[in-house]
C-alpha cells in the first residue's frame, strides 16, 4: 500500500508554499519511481470559513489516517475579533495535541549560499550556527488548566498556568539527548528555574535524565539569557532543549539570526500518530496571494517529512541538494534577495527546484 501524506494547507500564503512542496515531492517521487497517495483537509481560518471550527474532527481523521502530515500556516487578521477558542491558531495547538506531537524539532543552521543574509556579525557568523531547538509542544503555559479571563473584585484578570509534570519532562528530555547523540553531543537546557516552581522541577528531571547519556554534555541556562548568548555566540548550542513557551520565542529567534526566516523547516513528532511537517514561519497575510512569499521553508519542511515521516533519505537528499543548487543559481524571492541575484516569486521558486530535483 502506499505511504499518504495529507495536506492542510491553513491561510494566507499557506497554500501558495504548501503548492510548491507538493510539487517537490511529486518530483521526487516520479524521478525515485516510488509512488505517494495525498489526502487534503481544512484547518485554520479556512475550516472556520467553512463550518465555524478551526479543527473539524474530518481533519483530525484524516491526519489520523495518514503517514504523515504537511502544513503550510494558520491565521490572519480576518479571524482577529474571534473568541480564543475559535482562533485559526486553535486548530494548529488542537491537531498538536490531537496527534500527540509533543516534540517540536526546529534546525537553525546558515545556508552558505545565503551568508550575507545573516543578522550576526561576521566574526560571529564566522564561528558557524548549526543547531537544533527541541520544544516541547503539547504542554506547559500552552495548555496548562485553569486559564482564562474572569471578574476578581471588580477588576477583569487573565491568567494562565505554566505547569509540567515530570513524565512529560522525561519525554522529551529523551528526544533532545537521542538528538545530540547524533551530533556534537551537547545539550544546553533552558528554563527559569531562579523564579519558577515548573522550571525547577524540569531542571531536576532533566539532570536525571542526562543520567542515562554519559558521552552527552549538559549545561543549563536561563531563558533570558539564553535569549542573549543566541545572539553574542550561536556557536555554542548543538542541542537546545526547552519548554513550549520558552521554546515558541527562542526558537524564532534562532532562526531570525541566521537571516532568513523562510528557510527553516521543522518536524512536529509523537510517539505513534504521523508527524506534521511546516514551515516555522507564520501566514504572511500581507503577502498572501500574490505570488511574493519564500517557498523554500515549506520545501525543506518536505525533505524532513520525507526523511523523518517516511523514512525516505534519499528522496529528501534529492530535495535539499535541489534547493542548495537554485540558491547557487542564484534565484531568490524578495525576502532572501541580494544585489545581482535573480527575484523570483513562490511559483517560479518551486519550479526552479523542481527542475533540479528531475535533472538529477
Ligand atoms: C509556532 C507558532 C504557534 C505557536 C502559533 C501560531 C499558535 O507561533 O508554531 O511557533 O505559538 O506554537
Ligand atoms: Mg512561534
Amino acid at each position: 500500500m502506499n505511504k499518504t501524506i495529507c495536506l492542510l494547507p491553513g491561510d494566507g500564503i499557506g497554500p501558495e508554499i504548501l503548492a510548491q512542496g507538493v510539487a517537490c515531492i511529486k518530483a521526487v517521487i516520479e524521478r525515485f519511481n516510488c509512488a505517494i497517495d495525498f489526502s487534503e483537509a481544512l484547518i485554520g481560518g479556512a475550516a472556520i470559513d467553512a463550518g465555524g471550527d478551526p479543527l473539524p474532527r474530518k481533519t483530525i481523521d484524516a491526519c489520523l489516517a495518514a503517514d504523515a502530515v504537511y502544513l503550510g500556516a494558520v491565521g490572519g487578521p480576518k479571524w482577529d475579533g474571534l473568541p480564543m477558542d475559535k482562533r485559526p491558531e486553535k486548530g494548529l495547538l488542537g491537531i498538536r495535541k490531537a496527534l500527540d506531537l509533543f516534540a517540536n524539532l526546529r534546525p537553525a543552521t546558515l545556508w552558505p549560499e545565503l551568508a550575507k543574509a545573516c543578522l550576526l556579525r561576521p566574526d560571529i557568523a564566522a564561528r558557524g550556527l548549526d543547531l537544533v531547538v527541541v520544544r516541547e509542544l503539547t504542554g506547559d503555559i500552552y495548555f496548562g488548566q485553569p486559564r482564562g479571563i474572569e471578574e476578581r473584585d471588580g477588576v477583569r484578570t487573565g491568567f494562565n498556568t505554566m505547569i509540567y509534570d515530570e513524565n512529560e519532562i522525561e519525554r522529551i528530555a529523551k528526544i533532545a539527548f537521542d538528538l545530540a547523540m547524533t551530533r556534537r553531543k551537547i545539550v544546553c537546557s533552558i528554563d527559569k528555574s531562579n523564579v519558577l516552581e515548573a522550571s525547577r522541577l524540569w531542571r531536576e528531571k532533566v539532570i536525571e535524565v542526562a543520567r542515562r547519556y554519559p558521552e552527552v554534555r549538559l549545561t543549563h541556562m536561563y531563558v533570558d539569557n539564553a535569549a542573549m548568548q543566541l545572539v553574542r555566540d550561536p556557536s555554542q548550542f548543538d542541542v537546545i532543549l526547552t519548554g513550549n513557551i520558552f521554546g515558541d520565542i527562542l526558537s524564532d529567534e534562532s532562526a531570525a539570526i541566521t537571516g532568513s526566516l523562510g528557510m527553516l523547516p521543522s518536524a512536529s513528532l509523537g510517539e505513534k500518530n504521523p508527524g506534521l511537517f511546516e514551515p516555522i514561519h507564520g501566514s504572511a497575510p500581507d503577502i498572501a496571494g500574490q505570488d511574493k512569499a519564500n517557498p523554500l521553508a515549506t520545501i525543506i519542511s518536505g525533505a524532513m517529512l520525507l526523511e523523518t515521516g517516511l523514512k525516505m533519505p534519499a528522496e529528501a537528499a534529492a530535495i535539499l541538494k535541489a534547493v542548495s543548487e537554485t540558491l547557487k543559481a542564484g534565484y531568490r524571492t524578495a525576502d532572501i534577495m541580494e544585489d545581482g541575484k535573480k527575484l523570483v516569486g513562490c511559483r517560479e521558486m518551486g519550479a526552479e527546484v523542481v527542475k533540479r530535483i528531475k535533472q538529477a
